[in-house]
Parts: structure tokens; C-alpha cells; sequence
């Protein structure tokens, strides 16, 4: 468990409501990012909180010396929105411990992880005095966004971020006591479709019939992005898609997360996806298209007979290498301008994109991680994974700052993340610091 005085600044941390997405609270996003640069001067890093046409991205170093390696790591204080607010047990961000279990919004994505490795670095700091190589810190404010300022940011400050390895911890272990190595992440492009029928809800009974409905025909769009074995229907959608690799196939099948697991922990009544995959398949090596959200006509209690004026979906689609966002959403675009009846006025705005990611797990400084991952596991060999979950900027890492990244997560595959009541086991903090201990030393020694 941690020590009383980490655990209550943990909760201060949580306890700032640093939505990306929502205007509302900008205050607490800047409140979140200064508190960050205060935490990271008292541990004895240079910290600064630079200023982006969004919100602030927070960069510290640590003590520096010729002729050892540099570490980025990388993570983010912004959260996911809380809504529906009246699923949570308490109130979001009002963090309440149970059985060693936090819960806040943000407690697993990201703000625990990423300040376990705070606290790995402060623990070292203060026995040591220094670190075993260069570290910077990076944490920005907008990954629940999709990263719009930081690729910018990266190229303008690439002297001072230049870095041999970008290490994140953003994603989860396998099962609980697993160590666990993320070598792939999806990418994904966002979507959003309106269709406008009539200038104005009409009475359904005196237009109906003579009028298109345009949740009629938003409905019968969506229900053509699939075919009856869900595999995408759109024309070119898989011509890049770059085949599961044997060993992986072969690996995958003896993870504990199996598909009863998965079953447990979405509480569907079954699982269903594409066919001739398993759902890990599915979910870490294949794309996807995905209604996230659903509007038009009337919502509330009992019935209105109305012919709505509008309906809207917002969509995103999950991608894998070797997809590129950018064709990918014209051919979504495409795909709707093309089979919308002239009944209907389309408006279409693309969302934010961020490209696929997949090293291999036993290059670079892969081994190295495996080996810290080993160290805190004895006689574990880590589970070598790709996720599902997009994190855009480690393309960026890649392309600008020519680093690789390492993906240790290690919040659990049942934190609800982005779902109410989402959770982090306060032992976790630990873990979390020691793995930045072992990562460091590893990477040195590499
Ligand atoms: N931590 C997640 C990404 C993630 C989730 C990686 C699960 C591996 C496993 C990250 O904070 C996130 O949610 N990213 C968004 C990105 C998007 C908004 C651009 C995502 O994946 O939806
Ligand atoms: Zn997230």
C-alpha cells in the first residue's frame, strides 16, 4: 500500500475534474496541470507548463549526464466525460476507497499510472539523488481528444524532447498478477453524420408517408456498414489490413482473458463480432466500425408522433495496420455522400484520427522491459499483447521523434475505463512505481 502522504495527494489528483472534451471545465484542466508542475518541482524535476491552443501540456526532466540513454514517458491528466453521472456510485470526482480500490473518473486512464511513476521517480530521487538515465516527463491534456496540439509540439520542441524510448503506461495487464507487454494499439477515425429531412419536426400523421424520415434513413445507412458475418462492407475498408501473424494467433489462445471473461465483463448476453476470428482477434489485430453515439426525434417520456427534422450518429472507426486514417475516412465519407437519398440533406464532419502502432516485442529496448516486467513478477514470463485502445501520439513518437515506445500498462481490464464507477487497485501504486524503478535501470543496463 502507499504511504499515507502519497495516497492523499493521489486523491487531490483525482479529484480535479479535467475533462478534455468539455468546455466547462477548462478551469479544472489548467487547476489539474498546475498542480502536476508543483508536484513535479517538490520531487526535485525541472517542470514546466507550456501553453498550447488547447490545453497545456506539462514537460520535466530529470538530472542529466553525458553518455547514458534518454526516457520519455509519456501520459495524460485529461479524462474521459462522466456522463451517465447517475450510474456512479459516488460522485466522480469525489474519490472513495474500498477493499484497496480507488474509485474516481480517471483513476486507471490515466492518472494513476501515470503518477505511479511519479512516485517510482521521487522513491529513486530521494534514495539516490539521481536516476539511472536521463528521464523526461511528458503529460498532456488532450489524449482523450485525439492529441491536436501535440504533434506540434512535438516538432517544435524536438531538441529538447529528443529521447532514445518513449515508455507509456496507458493500457492493461491481461488478467490481474500477469505481467503483460503491449507491442500494438489500434488506431481510429472519428465521424459524425447528420441527416436533415424537413426544416422542422412535422405531426407524423398529417406528412408521414409523403415526407422521408431522416432516422429512417440514417438507420438503413448504418445497417450498411456490415454484412451478416459483420465484416465491414466498404468498398477498400480491409485492402491495407496487414494479416494476425501465426505466433500470435497461436500465443493469444492461452491468455487468461478469455472470451467467457470477456463475456463477464461486459455483461452482454453474448459476444458477436467478425467472423472466422476469436474475439482477442477481434478486438487487438482487426478493425472496426462502431456507432458511438445515436440522436433524432423525440426522447422523453410516452410517445410524440413527430417526423423529426434530424438524426445524427457519431461513429468511429477502430483501425489496425497497415490502415491509414485519412483513406479510411473518405471511403466512410464516400460511402455515406454516395448512398443517401436526395430526401435527405447529409452533413458529414470528420473527427480526429491517429494512426495504428505494432513493433516488434523483442526488439530494441523491448527486452529490457520484459526484464524489469520479469523482475516484479519472478518466474512470469510477460503475456506480449496488442490492445484495442488507440493512444494517437505513439505514431507521432515514432515519425517526429524517431523513438519507440514501450506500452506497460497495468490498470486491470475491468477499471471501466470511460464507464462510470472506473477503479484502480490502490497496490497498483506500488507496482506502478516499482516498474519505473526496473524499466529505468533495465534500459540502462541495455
Ligand atoms: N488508455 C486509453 C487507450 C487504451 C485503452 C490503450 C485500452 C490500450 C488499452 C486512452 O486513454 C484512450 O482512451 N484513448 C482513446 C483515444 C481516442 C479518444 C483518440 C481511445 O482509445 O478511445
Ligand atoms: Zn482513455
Amino acid at each position: 500500500m502507499p504511504e499515507e502522504a502519497a495516497l492523499s495527494q493521489f486523491i487531490d489528483f483525482l479529484r480535479f475534474g479535467s475533462v478534455s472534451t468539455d468546455s466547462k471545465y477548462k478551469d479544472q484542466v489548467l487547476g489539474c496541470a498546475d498542480w502536476l508542475r508543483q508536484k513535479l518541482i517538490a520531487i526535485g524535476l525541472k517542470a514546466a507548463v507550456h501553453e498550447t491552443p488547447g490545453h497545456p501540456i506539462i514537460v520535466a526532466h530529470g538530472p542529466k549526464r553525458e553518455g547514458r540513454p534518454t526516457v520519455l514517458i509519456y501520459g495524460h491528466y485529461d479524462v474521459q466525460p462522466v456522463d451517465p453521472l447517475t450510474l456512479w456510485h459516488r460522485p466522480p470526482f469525489n474519490p472513495g476507497i474500498e477493499n484497496g480500490i480507488i474509485t474516481a473518473r480517471g483513476a486507471s486512464d490515466n492518472k494513476g499510472q501515470i503518477f505511479a511513476h511519479i512516485l517510482g521517480i521521487e522513491q529513486t530521487l530521494k534514495e539516490t539523488g539521481d536516476l539511472p538515465v536521463n528521464l523526461i516527463l511528458l503529460v498532456e491534456g488532450e489524449e482523450e481528444i485525439g492529441s491536436p496540439n501535440l504533434a506540434a509540439f512535438l516538432s517544435s520542441h524536438r531538441e529538447e524532447l529528443a529521447c532514445d524510448v518513449v515508455a507509456i503506461s496507458d493500457s492493461s495487464m491481461i488478467a490481474p498478477g500477469h505481467p503483460t507487454f503491449t507491442y500494438g494499439l489500434r488506431g481510429l477515425t472519428a465521424v459524425e453524420v447528420t441527416a436533415t429531412g424537413p426544416d422542422h419536426d412535422l405531426h407524423s400523421g398529417i406528412f408521414g408517408g409523403a415526407v422521408e424520415n431522416p432516422a429512417t434513413v440514417l438507420a438503413r445507412l448504418i445497417a450498411g456498414l456490415h454484412d451478416k458475418n459483420l465484416k465491414v462492407k466498404l468498398e477498400g475498408f480491409y485492402d491495407d489490413v496487414r494479416p494476425l501473424a501465426l505466433w500470435e494467433r497461436k500465443a493469444w489462445k492461452h491468455l487468461p482473458l478469455t472470451e467467457n471473461v470477456l463475456l463477464k465483463m461486459t455483461g452482454s448476453p453474448a459476444l458477436r463480432g467478425e467472423k472466422g476470428f476469436t474475439a482477442l482477434e477481434r478486438i487487438w489485430a482487426r478493425p472496426t466500425a462502431e456507432v458511438n453515439g445515436i440522436g433524432g426525434g423525440y426522447q422523453g417520456e410516452g410517445t410524440k408522433t413527430v417526423l423529426p427534422s434530424k438524426a445524427m450518429a457519431k461513429f468511429t472507426f477502430r483501425l489496425v495496420p497497415d490502415q491509414d486514417p485519412k483513406k479510411i475516412s473518405e471511403i466512410v465519407q464516400d460511402y455515406f455522400r454516395k448512398n443517401a437519398p436526395p430526401s435527405v440533406k447529409l452533413d458529414i464532419v470528420a473527427g480526429h484520427s491517429g494512426e495504428p502502432y505494432l513493433v516488434d516485442p523483442n526488439a530494441g529496448f523491448g527486452m529490457a522491459a520484459q526484464k524489469a516486467l520479469g523482475r516484479i513478477f519472478p518466474g512470469q514470463k510477460p503475456a506480449l499483447i496488442r490492445e484495442g485502445g488507440s493512444i494517437p501520439i505513439v505514431a507521432d513518437f515514432k515519425t517526429i521523434l524517431k523513438a519507440d515506445t514501450l506500452l506497460l500498462g497495468f490498470a486491470l481490464p475491468d477499471c471501466n475505463a470511460h464507464s462510470p464507477n472506473e477503479t484502480f487497485p490502490l497496490a497498483h501504486l506500488d507496482l506502478g512505481a516499482k516498474l519505473n524503478r526496473y524499466l529505468l535501470e533495465e534500459i540502462a543496463a541495455a
